[in-house]
């Protein structure tokens, strides 16, 4: 489990699925939408790039199983001709190449059929970790990330090591954790956003940019009062029903858990900092793209399924998902997890970078 490396989308186009389920991803990134156009328009300078590009690469970082990816690259290429025609010089438009990256285990088939055929761009799949070097040196003009670097590259080790003082017992987040148990997350958070913007840092050419959009929590907030790890650590009690009824052993619910780290706009920022090869254009929390924990119960308790499901049935095997997530359901429709109105809202961290 520890050394768990990939835990994608749900694939296919079925019930369960991520295309199914991701339109409140889908909101978000088209409420972002006009900051990304804005923030290209006004820092992506083309005429520093030497030498002039005959081919604009642009790289999509966990990009799923669609739809949500091809909206997205719509958007940026749309900006980066926007940005060509401002500057009257149309006739220098390059030709666009579009790099989609996943985990090797993500349904890239899905994601290939469901490309539009009459696309203006040269499509390639690029699978492997975000964590490690995935592109030749200094050759993407623009890459894009959104909701996938809350994904960490795996569960620190010692959350499910039994004799270690950070050992999260019962649980399977680490929001309602001791400190122990969290200061082992952000440690490892600092770490995978090390690791990711070195390998950024090679790949984006200088002048390039970079931008990033994450679930997260206000800066200041501590774990346990952000109100999407609630949505995550509900399922641990729902897990602890299964282990009572006999369905799971305990030893598999102890070495269990789900590697998302909610991050603060602070802490991006620090990691930036630390790598020293972008300049900040904009970081900042969307407040007012909030979580709507409104919606129909059965609607979260799906797009919760299309996220960690691939997740659960790695590790506890898919006989459990039905019932575990009909648990899920009813402890959402029963209000058990109680959302507490002192809680700050729910976030989403935006940023814009740029190569130094
Ligand atoms: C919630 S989906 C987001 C998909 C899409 N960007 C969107 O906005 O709808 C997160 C994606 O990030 C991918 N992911 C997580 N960690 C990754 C890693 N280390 N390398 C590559 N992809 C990763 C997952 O496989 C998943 O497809």
């Amino acid at each position: 489990m520890t050394e768990l490396q990939a835990y994608p989308m749900n694939g296919g186009d079925g019930h369960h699925s991520y295309t199914k389920n991701s339109n409140y991803q889908k909101n978000v990134m088209v409420s972002a939408k006009e900051l990304i156009t804005e923030n290209i328009l006004e820092k992506l300078d083309i005429k520093s790039f030497n030498p002039p590009i005959s081919t604009f690469r642009i790289a999509d970082l966990g990009c799923s199983v669609g739809p949500n990816t091809f909206l997205a690259v719509q958007n940026i290429m749309e900006a980066v001709k926007f940005k060509y025609q401002k500057l009257e010089i149309e006739s220098e438009i390059p030709e666009f190449q579009v790099f989609f990256n996943d985990h090797v285990a993500n349904d890239f088939n899905t994601l290939f059929t469901s490309m539009a055929s009459n696309r203006e761009y040269y499509a390639a799949g690029v699978p492997g970790s975000f964590y490690n070097r995935l592109f030749p040196a200094s050759s993407l003009h623009v890459v894009y990330s959104v909701f996938s670097i809350q994904w960490l590259s795996k569960v620190p080790k010692h959350v499910v090591d039994k004799s270690s003082s950070a050992w999260s017992k019962g649980r399977v987040h680490y929001s309602s954790a001791p400190d122990a148990v969290i200061k082992v997350f952000e440690a490892q958070f600092r770490s995978d956003m090390d690791s990711f913007l070195s390998a950024r840092a090679k790949e984006v050419v200088q002048g390039g940019l970079m931008t990033l959009l994450a679930p997260g929590r206000p800066n200041g907030t501590a774990h346990s009062l952000s109100p999407l790890n609630l949505v995550f650590d509900g399922l641990g009690p729902c897990i602890m029903e299964l282990v009572n009824k006999g369905v799971v052993e305990e030893e598999k619910l102890e070495s269990f858990n789900i590697p998302i780290y909610h991050m603060s706009a602070e802490e991006l920022a620090e990691a930036v900092e630390r790598n020293g090869c972008f300049s900040i254009e904009q970081i900042e929390a969307m407040p007012n793209i909030a979580v709507n924990f409104n919606l129909p119960k059965e609607k979260i308790c799906l797009h919760v399924r299309a996220i960690v499901g691939v997740l659960v049935k790695q590790h506890f095997g898919e006989e459990i998902l039905d019932q575990l997530f009909e648990l899920y359901l009813n402890k959402l429709e029963e209000h058990a997890f109680k959302f507490n109105p002192q809680m700050e809202k729910a976030v989403n961290i935006f940023a814009f970078l740029k190569r130094k």
